[in-house]
């Protein structure tokens, strides 16, 4: 790895510390304020979530330790954190959405970076992170406007080509 390439490295790493805390705010946020027939179901989830994003969190925070880069590392509340969550639940879901899309986004490259210069502990990290962030996108996709008031049905196969195509396009 390369200075240039070392330090987009950290400043990915860096970028998730960041994301997964405010995600953390922001989901239990979005949960207290929901509203309508499907609320309770999509809150139940969305605590799921955020329960997952803190130990994101914490997981990036013991790689750093480990790899000697905490010190290079701040924690910071991004703005997301204080999103308006008075708008409707088609949109407060949609933002989760495409903060799940960044997610994944980053984890890609992050796992890319890491399987390029054999850094083992970051590949196994970001593919699990990544794995998890998946889940959750697909996850909300049952959530849209037409199947939120209905039972949460997760068909195998039909998540399993959701995530397929999901990869696909990024
Ligand atoms: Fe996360
Ligand atoms: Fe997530």
């Amino acid at each position: 790895m390369n200075e240039t390439e070392y330090v987009t490295y950290l400043q990915l790493i860096q970028t998730s510390i960041n994301d997964e805390l405010s995600a953390v705010v922001l989901y239990k946020r979005i949960a207290e304020s929901l509203t309508g027939p499907g609320a309770p179901v999509i809150a139940k989830e969305l605590r799921e979530h955020a329960d997952d994003e803190y130990r994101h969190f914490k997981l990036l925070l013991e790689f750093c330790s480990h790899y000697g880069i905490l010190q290079e590392m701040s924690v910071e509340l991004e703005s997301e954190a204080n999103l308006d969550v008075s708008s409707s639940t088609e949109t407060l879901i949609a933002k989760v959405q495409s903060l799940e899309l960044e997610a994944i986004s980053t984890y890609k490259k992050l796992l890319n970076m890491s399987k390029q210069y054999s850094v083992v502990e970051g590949c196994k990290l970001f593919l699990q992170i990544l794995t998890e962030e998946q889940e959750h996108y697909d996850d909300l996709a049952f959530f849209d406007g037409k199947t939120r008031s209905l039972p949460l049905i997760k068909d195998t196969t039909e998540k399993q080509q959701s995530v397929a195509s999901l990869i696909a396009q990024i």
